[in-house]
């Protein structure tokens, strides 16, 4: 217990009191969670600033993430290829993939680099693979597996709520 003066007091931490939930776009809210319940998933004390952690309800992955800005909560899948984000790497606000290199950025939901296999970014423009600067683009050979690459879209993040309550981090998740 906290205690701030004689008029008012807390029931959680200091880590309780500064964390707060990280404000995405409206429309980015994942689906199922408009009247969805809240879930208590994790104490604040085991997500500090800078860390992500994985945690699961049924076979719904969600990750979550401690920011400058706030946490944010979304699905623990790659929005390229669906890998786990919660064993990428963490700069500020922006994750990187541990398969092909795609950067997602938290604050708006979008790519902040494309895969190195190229394809679809969220609003259907083609990226070619990646290469080296000032080096053509590689060709991939001919084939399904290169039409699939070619087709598959990144998309934008989805967003479940979040909450602080005491000393623990709620997510609204939809029913699975
Ligand atoms: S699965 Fe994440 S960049 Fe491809």
């Amino acid at each position: 217990m906290i205690s701030l003066g004689s008029s008012y007091r807390f029931a959680g931490s200091i880590a309780a009191m500064t964390m707060t939930p990280a404000p995405f776009r409206p429309r980015l809210q994942a689906a199922g969670t408009a009247d969805a319940p809240f879930h208590s998933v994790l104490g604040v004390d085991d997500l500090p600033v800078g860390s992500m952690r994985r945690v699961s309800r049924g076979d719904l992955d969600v990750l979550l993430v401690h920011t400058d800005r706030g946490v944010f909560a979304t699905e623990d899948r790659c929005p390229h290829m669906s890998a786990p984000l919660s064993i990428g790497i963490l700069d500020g606000c922006v994750i990187q993939c541990p398969l092909h290199e795609g950067r997602f950025d938290l604050e708006s939901g979008d790519p902040a680099q494309m895969p190195t296999t190229g394809g679809l970014d969220p609003d259907g423009v083609y990226h070619p693979t990646w290469s080296p600067a000032g080096r053509d683009p590689k060709v991939d050979p001919p084939g399904t597996k290169a039409e699939a690459r070619r087709l598959t879209r990144v998309r934008r993040f989805r967003y479940f709520p979040v909450r602080i309550v005491d000393d623990r981090i709620e997510v609204a998740l939809p029913a699975v």
